[in-house]
Order: structure tokens, then sequence, then C-alpha cells
């Protein structure tokens, strides 16, 4: 969608944890690593040599080189084999699968089987087990049913990331790592329970600087001993809960450095460490930015489940992945055609799966792998989409991923080395989000929709969108706008009001500043800190039942009612007959300062006004557009090492036709063209000449 001009008129209306048993591994320097995950366009799929004969594995290997993969996931379940019994090891066919790949040139990821403790270990050790918030211990039979904070469990991790270190770390066809398998649930176990009773102890030294920020006076909350301070995920004090969502980030964060750290100091440098984060990108157990900081790039699973590719949605995560690190990314896994978990596991329209390679490499991927190469005869997922079928012949789908292995290969030295680069940054930020989903005041307040809503006008004008964490440096940025930046401690207001002194323009949307580092209301009213730069203020919020008028369009869900104090500061937009506490009054304000400026939009306005505000930010932070395209067509722009590189999907049921503003070379057709024919999911990648 192309933004409207109709907004000038409308404007005028308008923490450490405890030692674990066992030595510590020793810690290599990592050297910078050859970042060879992204030097070419990688393509395979995960494949589990142990559920099959050996004497099968080269036919799998040959059918995988046939659709053009260069890579193979293999390990991330296997512990069993790796380990039938304790203290049993056989590494010897996971490198002899290792070194078939090989024969094929098919280089290897491995997967340590940390999601999956063996059955040996769950009956002797019940206390590696994860226990749930409401006290019962996980059995056995399922995954994910070992405990983060286990002190034997981590030992065991180590134990046998050695071993497969020690087999495979030097190994020339093993180009990487990943670390477990989609992070998922924290235990609330014993250990677990004295871990957050100390790190609380690290965090506050005394219970009654904890009684302070946590307001624990509310409802006679008072502690006067570190363990009657509650551990569960029940509905508890706000500030107790942003803190009991660090602690669980930092205990996967330490579950993970465990086993890192023996990667990092056993296995040749050139060795990549990832992991792969599911939960449809967006989820939010734990930060996930504090999870990649150790890793040398983020890899995530995009699946779409039931129904069809949602272009936006999919493109934003996507973005959300890039900015775990500020770098290209993979996609470690993704469906071939449909999932069986879904309410509805239907199959994607033919051409689709090859629309979200592209869209995954528009977006900087640069490794897209399929999940799974062949079902498992037997299994909870023995339903799934595969690029294979159980008796090993490929599936309707296999011939659309050797499209996709065609065009990978005709694209891939142009696109090695280029990535997608915006003047526009999205902010988003963990502690914000949880504590708006702690206390959400409308049910419909989704904060991944309100993101949306700024996302798509400038996704639509620019082609690249950075979404980037909000405490991260912004300098390259020209403008910025932080969603709903409900948290804003006095570290992110100087943050903030630094880059708008230094000529950036900062665009604040409704919630933001609320509360301060404790999740604590500020004294000050919204955006707290920040309300001085402002020279304005949000004097009260309200959750609409119905939509009120604003700007000649209408605002939903939420409204807030806003003021300026200081003759700087200018109304952007107003409520008009609204819901009589607001009518008439200001639902956004601006103010210049110096080259940059600052906004504040207190409601969820409607896709036309929110076009014509970002319109308008966008001219006056001289941002400039790409060229348009057609409605349903999407644009994605990659550059580096001199070279910029168009993607052009159809995401439409009809077939559309783009001119392009110059001559461009057709990397997938061969040719120059000044126009592309897209049919439904068609697919354009195409050189443009630097400056055209
Ligand atoms: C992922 C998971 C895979 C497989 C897949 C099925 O979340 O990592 O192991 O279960 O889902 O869609």
């Amino acid at each position: 969608m192309k933004r409207t001009l109709l907004f000038a008129p409308l404007l005028a209306l308008a923490a450490p944890m405890p030692a674990l048993a066992g030595a510590a591994p020793p810690v290599a320097t990592h050297e910078a690593a050859p970042d060879v995950q992204f030097s070419r366009l990688w393509l395979g799929s995960a494949w589990y040599p142990e559920q099959w004969p050996e004497e099968r594995w080269a036919d799998d290997l040959r059918l995988m080189k046939g659709h053009g993969a260069n890579v193979v996931r293999i390990g991330e379940f296997a512990w069993s084999r790796m380990e039938p019994r304790e203290g049993e090891y056989d590494m010897s066919w996971l490198v002899r699968a290792v070194r078939l790949a090989a024969k094929y040139d098919i280089k290897v990821v491995i997967g340590t089987p940390t999601d999956t403790p063996p059955a040996w270990m769950s009956q002797k050790y019940p206390d590696i087990l994860r226990v749930t918030s409401d006290g019962d211990r996980v059995g056995h039979g399922g995954r994910r049913q070992f405990s983060i904070s286990s002190p034997r469990y981590r030992q065991f991790c180590r134990d046998i990331v050695s071993r497969m270190v020690k087999a495979l770390g030097h190994e020339p066809n093993v180009i990487g790592w990943q670390i477990g398998n989609e992070y998922t649930e924290e235990s609330y176990g014993p250990a677990a329970r004295q871990a957050w009773h100390d790190w609380l102890k690290a965090k506050y030294g005394t219970l009654d600087r904890l009684n302070e920020v946590w307001t624990t006076a509310y409802w006679s909350q008072t502690y006067t001993a570190w363990d009657q301070v509650p551990f569960n995920d029940d509905k508890n004090n706000p500030g107790l809960m942003l803190d009991l969502k660090r602690f669980i980030t930092g205990q996967w964060v330490d579950f993970q450095k465990n086993q890192l750290d023996v990667i990092r100091a056993g296995a040749d440098s050139d060795q990549f460490i990832t992991t792969n984060l599911g939960g449809l990108g967006w989820a939010n157990r734990f930060d996930r930015y504090a999870i990649n900081r150790d890793l040398d790039f983020a890899s995530w699973d995009d699946y779409v489940g039931q129904g069809h590719l949602k272009p936006y949605r999919n493109g934003a995560t996507h973005d959300l992945v890039r900015g775990w690190k500020r770098k290209n990314f993979w996609v470690m896994e993704t469906q071939p055609g449909f999932v069986n978990w879904a309410p509805v596991s239907n199959i994607l329209h033919p051409g689709e799966t090859r629309a979200m390679a592209w869209q995954a490499v528009g977006h900087g991927a640069d490794g897209v792998l399929y999940w799974q190469w062949r079902n498992a005869l037997n299994g909870q997922e023995t339903m799934h989409g595969s690029v294979i079928g159980p008796g090993g012949e490929p599936l309707p789908i296999y011939d659309e991923i050797k499209r996709i292995g065609e065009d990978f290969a005709k694209t891939s030295d142009a696109l090695a080395g280029t990535g997608p680069v915006s003047p526009v940054a999205i902010l988003q930020d963990y502690d914000s989000r949880w504590a708006i989903d702690f206390q959400k005041h409308h049910k419909d307040y989704d904060q991944i929709e309100v993101l949306l809503d700024y996302y798509r006008p400038l996704k639509d004008e620019l082609g690249a969108v950075d979404i980037v964490e909000a405490a991260g440096p912004l300098d390259k940025y020209k403008l910025v706008v932080a969603p709903d930046l409900n948290i804003i401690t006095d570290a992110m207001a100087k943050h903030l009001a630094g880059y708008v002194r230094g000529g950036g323009h900062l665009i604040l949307g409704p919630r933001s500043g609320l509360k301060d580092a404790f999740n604590r209301l500020h004294l000050q009213r919204q955006p707290g800190p920040l309300a001085d730069l402002l020279g304005g203020r949000v004097e009260q919020f309200y959750a609409l039942d119905e939509p009120v008028a604003v700007g000649g369009g209408e605002a939903k869900i939420w409204a807030e009612d806003l003021s300026v104090k200081t003759p700087g500061a200018k109304v952007l937009l107003r409520y008009g007959k609204a819901n009589g506490w607001i009518d008439g009054h200001p639902a956004a304000i601006e103010r210049k300062v110096g080259k940059g400026s600052i906004t504040y939009v207190g409601a969820l306005i409607d896709d036309t006004l929110m076009a014509s505000l970002m319109g308008k930010a966008m001219d006056e932070a001289g941002v400039r557009p790409d060229f348009a395209v057609p409605d349903d067509v999407e644009l994605m722009t990659r550059r580096g090492e001199g070279r910029r590189i168009v993607i052009l999907i159809n995401h439409g049921r009809d077939a559309r036709s783009v001119s392009l503003p110059a001559s461009m070379r057709d990397l997938l057709n061969g040719g120059d063209v000044s126009a592309v024919q897209l049919e439904p999911e068609g697919v354009a990648v195409l050189e443009r000449p630097e400056g055209k």
C-alpha cells in the first residue's frame, strides 16, 4: 500500500548464576572467525541419520544434493544414540555421517542434543527433570523435559558436548554448532528456587531495598526472609514478575554459555555457534537479545502453521531476528509445505514455499533449512511436512525446493556480503513488552500488532526497516520509532534524548515512559523522564471500549489525553468528538529539538492516518522512499560490496507487473530488464546499479 497524501489537512486538526558443581571448562579466546555462514546462500534441511539404517544415508545425501542442498543439520535430538548408557559414548556414527556428507559437498551444522536427555538419565537422576510452576516434575517421553537450572544436568550437558567437540571440533566438513533446540520452558525446582533467591540477594543486597522498589507494603507483601519471595509464574507483584523474567533470561544465558564455552574452547574458531529460536520469533519468555549476545549470529524457525504467509508480520519477524545481532541470520527451520501442529495444518500454495525462502533472503537470511528431510516412521511428528517421504522418495514439494536450489545457485555470489540497510529503526524492548503484558488494561492491546501498525507504511516506502534493541546504538538512523516503550529508565531517557539532541527524529507510541526499571510507576506523568524534552505529557490514559474520532480518522483500543507544556511543542493530531473526556484534546504532539525532534503519539490510529503520519515523519527526517511497487508486491533491497540487489515477491493471488526505476540485471532469468511480470508467488531478483 502506498501512502496517501492527505496528511497535511488532517494534521491541522489535528545477574550472575551461583557457581555450578564441577570444574569450569577452560575458556578459549575466541578469535574472529571468518563468517562462513554469510559467505554464500545456504540451503538444506534437518536430517536424522540416527533414525535410519546407515546403508540408506548415501541415498539421502544424493537426493539432497539433487535439489541443490549445501548444508544439513544433524544431531540435535540424538543423545540416546551418542550416549546409550551412562558414560558410554559413541560419536563414531556421527563422524561417519559428517564425512559422508562431505563426499556430496554438503556441509554440516551439529546440534547439541540437550533438548532430549536419554531415558537412563531421567530414571537415575530425576533431579535433572524440569519442574513446572505448579510443582510437577515432567516425565520422559516428550522433549524439553530437562531443567535448565539443574547443576547435574548442566554437568551432563558439558560432558556430552565435550565428547562431541572432541570428535567433530576439527572436522573440516563441520561449519558450525547449534546449541540445544528452541529454548522454551524454565524450571521451578529446588535448584532454580535457590538460584532465584541468590539472584535477588545479589541484585538488591538487602530485603529493605527489595521491599522498597517492589512497594511490598501493598497487600502486606513485605518480606522478612529471602526464601519467602514467591517463585512461580503466577500473577504477582509486577516488580517481582519483571525480575523473574530477567532471572529466567539469566538462567538461559548461563545454560547456553555452559555449552558454548566448551565448544569455543575445543572447536576450530571458524566453526560458528548459534541456536535456533522458535516461538514464531516474537515469543518473550526471556530476552532474546541477551541470548544472542554470546552467539556468532542469530537463527530462528520460520513456520506459518495454519493458513498462509502474512507478509508484513513474517517480514517484520525476520527484521526482529536480524536486529538481535544486527547482522544477517539463518532460518534454521522452515516448513516444507505444511506442519503437523496447527489446528489445520494445510499446505502452502504452490510457489509459496519458494516465496517464503526469498522473503527470508530479502530480509537478511543467508541460510534456509527445511524441517524436516524425511518423516520418522514413528514419533510425535510423523504427520509433519518433509522433503522426502518415509519410503525415501521425493515428495511433491521436492521440486519446488529444487527450484529454490537453482535460484540460490544463480544468485548466491551476488548476494554474498550484502544485507538490508535502513535509515529507519523500530525499537523493541523486552522489559517494556513484559510490563505491558503483565498489566494489559485492554485485552486486545497486542504489542506486535501495534509495532506492525508503524512498520507497514515504513516498509512500503523503504523496502527495509530495522527492528532493534531500544538500548542499542541509534546514531545511524534518521528516524526511530518506539511503539510501546513502557519502561523508560533514566539511562534509557538519556540515550534517547542524546539521539534527539544529535539531530535524530524520535517517535514514541502510546504507553511510553509509564514505568521505571523496577516496573514502578514514574512520579512524572508519561513519558516520565522524557516529558521535559517533549514539552508535554500524558494527562491520562484510556482503554477504549469504542472507537473515537481522531485527526479525521479513528482510534481504537487506546487513547491518551495529551497536553502541551511548552510553546515550542506543537499539536499534530487532535481527538474529534470522542468519549467526553478527550474531545478536542491533543492526541499527538511534536517538539523540534535543534535539527532533531521528539513526537508522542498517544492513540492507536487507523492505517490511513498512520501512513500519513509516517509519511510526514520520513519527509521531515529526510528519508527518501524507494521506488513504488503495486499492492501485494513486496520490495526488499540488500546492499554491500558495492552491489545493490532488489528482490520482489508477489504475495497476492493475481499477476502483477512492476516497472523499475532503472534498467536492472535479472539474476534469475538473465538479461537486463526495465519491468517485471510477477505471477502469484512470483519472485524477481535484480541487480540494481548503485545510485539509480
Ligand atoms: C520446531 C522444532 C522441530 C520440529 C518443528 C516442527 O519448533 O524445533 O524440532 O518439532 O518445530 O514444526
